[in-house]
């Protein structure tokens, strides 16, 4: 008992999906690469809500004195963080490790002040280059680093 459809036939019927298979796997290649840089992106909203974690010690005071986002003082004014040389508000007594980091040349990109909050005496410490450093901020945060960063970028933009 052979199948009554003739092999040529079947090979022609198929013919078509071949093509249209690999349009689809590459389309979902595509589309997971998409979402994969819409999540290295960060999100705002989110951050402006992890943002509360913070808020214990930080505070986001434009430059014109403009309280945007109240907070405690045992940590800086966190307002225009993002892309900023490390220890630069004025006035504020940062430690030791991290004036020394600020003195070496760490700027506040993204990278960096994802990896500072994660932990922040270990990242201080490698930046320096030793095994161990007095950093204040007693505070990490292992995952929304990006948010964070998306949203301080946020701020301090739209009330330039
Ligand atoms: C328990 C208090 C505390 C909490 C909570 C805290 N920080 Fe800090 N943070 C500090 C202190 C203190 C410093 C100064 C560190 C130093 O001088 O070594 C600091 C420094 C920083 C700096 C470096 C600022 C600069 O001007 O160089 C960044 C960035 C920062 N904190 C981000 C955050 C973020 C984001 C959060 C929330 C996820 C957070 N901190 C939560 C106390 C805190």
């Amino acid at each position: 008992m052979r199948a009554v459809v003739p092999g040529s036939l079947a090979i022609r019927g198929m013919l078509p999906s071949a093509p249209r298979l690999r349009i689809l796997c590459a389309a979902a290649v595509l589309a997971a690469s998409w979402s994969m840089d819409a999540l290295a992106e960060g999100d705002p909203d989110k951050g402006a809500k992890t943002f509360r974690k913070c808020r214990a010690c930080h505070a986001i005071v434009a430059s014109d004195g403009t309280t945007i986002v109240r907070g405690g003082k045992v940590g800086p004014n966190l307002f225009g963080v993002a892309g900023r040389p490390a220890a630069a508000v004025e006035g504020f007594k940062y430690g030791k490790g991290l004036i020394e980091a600020s003195e070496k040349g760490l700027v506040w990109d993204e990278e960096n002040f994802i990896d500072y909050i994660r932990d922040p005496p270990k990242f201080v410490a490698a930046y320096v280059g030793v095994s161990k450093v007095a950093a204040r901020m007693a505070f990490k945060l292992g995952k929304g680093g990006e948010d964070l960063y998306a949203y301080l970028s946020q701020v301090a933009t739209e009330s330039e």
